[in-house]
């Protein structure tokens, strides 16, 4: 009994140790040591918006409380915006060729209208110098510590895209869910991502749902023996039917928190892409895969500055681009139709 109480602070101190490397007991965040791309900054809303980390998390926190099925959709739509013609927003944009295209087809009209209304509550605060591209990485970042993962500060000061994507470039961009590893690192090696980094990022797969459609091929006709057998029984039945294409859980262990079980799913053959399960079926990314079921902290440490880097990707900053006035349309659409309304507001009152 002595023996456990003297344990007891010693494993305490480990914990504080440990949790300091991820937010220092100064109340700074976590800062991955990550090369920065040009332009962008930490604190770099200090003068024009030192409110906006508070603001952000302020909101999403009630947002992910109210439905913590938000969460894994934005950390998701922040992928989908980054690895398409860069982090800057373009996904937010109604009239995008790529919010039509299959990867984005299921994305909720209220998953953007969460980022429009972190827009509104920021700019009624600061005015319009926070961008919509800004807002989404905060919003990705809060994603994972919100539902359990690590808290880190991000490089802000991300401008928004004023083109679309070429049609097809979401398709071209994207990677499907049952490619294998060597097309998923090639695709990651493309926007800068190395093997870690890509490990790392595919366990977001640690929160969030998807539908049969995106790993019947390993259920019909026959079973892909890279799926455990009971995983497979569970499944069959339940993705039968295709015209319903059901949802299930991306990690069954723990699907709404963010931890390391993803990787033990992996580990245990219950992965349900091929793009997961694949990762630890290939010698050169299966130690990494082991290393994170292992250890979560060094999971977290690798997560957070892997989803920076990911941040920087063909960032627009300085005087490109621009700071939307609403998150789903450029500027020049947006004033445009704001002065067409008014003329029409205009001609009407005068007929009156
Ligand atoms: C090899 C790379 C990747 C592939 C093939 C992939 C594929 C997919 C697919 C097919 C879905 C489910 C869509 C559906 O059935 O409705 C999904 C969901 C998800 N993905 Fe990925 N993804 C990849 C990388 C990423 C990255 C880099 C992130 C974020 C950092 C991410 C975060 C998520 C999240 C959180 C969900 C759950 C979304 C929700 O519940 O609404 N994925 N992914």
């Amino acid at each position: 009994m002595a023996k456990v109480k003297s344990f007891t602070p010693l494993l305490f101190i480990s914990f504080l140790l440990l949790a300091s490397c991820l937010s220092s007991s100064n109340g700074e965040l976590f800062k991955p040591n990550v090369t920065i791309a040009n332009g962008l900054e930490f604190g770099y809303y200090r003068f024009t918006c030192p409110q906006v980390d508070t603001l952000v998390r302020n909101y999403l926190t009630q947002v992910y409380r109210a439905d913590p099925g938000q969460a894994a959709a934005i950390l998701r739509l922040q992928s989908h915006d980054c690895f398409v013609q860069g982090c800057d927003g373009s996904v937010l944009l109604d009239r995008s060729p790529e919010r039509s295209e299959i990867p984005n087809k299921h994305f909720k009209q209220q998953t953007f209208q969460i980022i429009e209304t972190l827009r509104q509550i920021v700019h009624t605060h600061c005015g319009r110098v926070v961008s919509c591209s800004d807002l989404l990485t905060l919003a990705a970042r809060d994603a994972v510590f919100l539902t359990g993962g690590p808290d880190f500060t991000v490089p802000l000061g991300r401008r928004d895209g004023v083109t679309f994507p070429r049609v097809n470039q979401t398709f071209e961009d994207l990677i499907a869910p049952t490619a294998k590893t060597t097309e998923i690192l090639t695709k990651f090696a493309r926007k800068g991502l190395n093997l870690l980094d890509t490990v790392a990022l595919s366990g977001a797969h640690t929160i969030g749902i998807a539908r049969c459609s995106s790993f019947r091929e390993r259920l019909f006709p026959t079973r892909d023996p890279t799926m455990e057998i009971s995983l497979y029984e569970k499944l069959r039945p339940y993705c039968a039917f295709p015209e319903f294409d059901s949802l299930t859980w991306l990690d069954f262990r723990s699907p709404f928190k963010f931890d390391n079980l993803y990787f033990v799913d992996l580990i245990n053959r219950q992965g349900l892409f091929t793009s997961d399960q694949d990762l630890f079926e290939d010698p050169r990314t299966r130690g990494t895969v082991i290393n994170f079921a292992n250890n979560e902290f060094q999971f977290f440490a690798s997560f957070a500055g892997a989803l920076i880097k990911m941040g920087t990707v063909g960032v627009l900053t300085d005087g490109q681009g621009e700071i939307r006035a609403r998150c789903n349309m450029r500027n020049s659409d947006f004033f445009n139709l704001e002065s067409v309304l008014e003329k029409d507001k205009n001609s009407s009152s005068a007929a009156i």
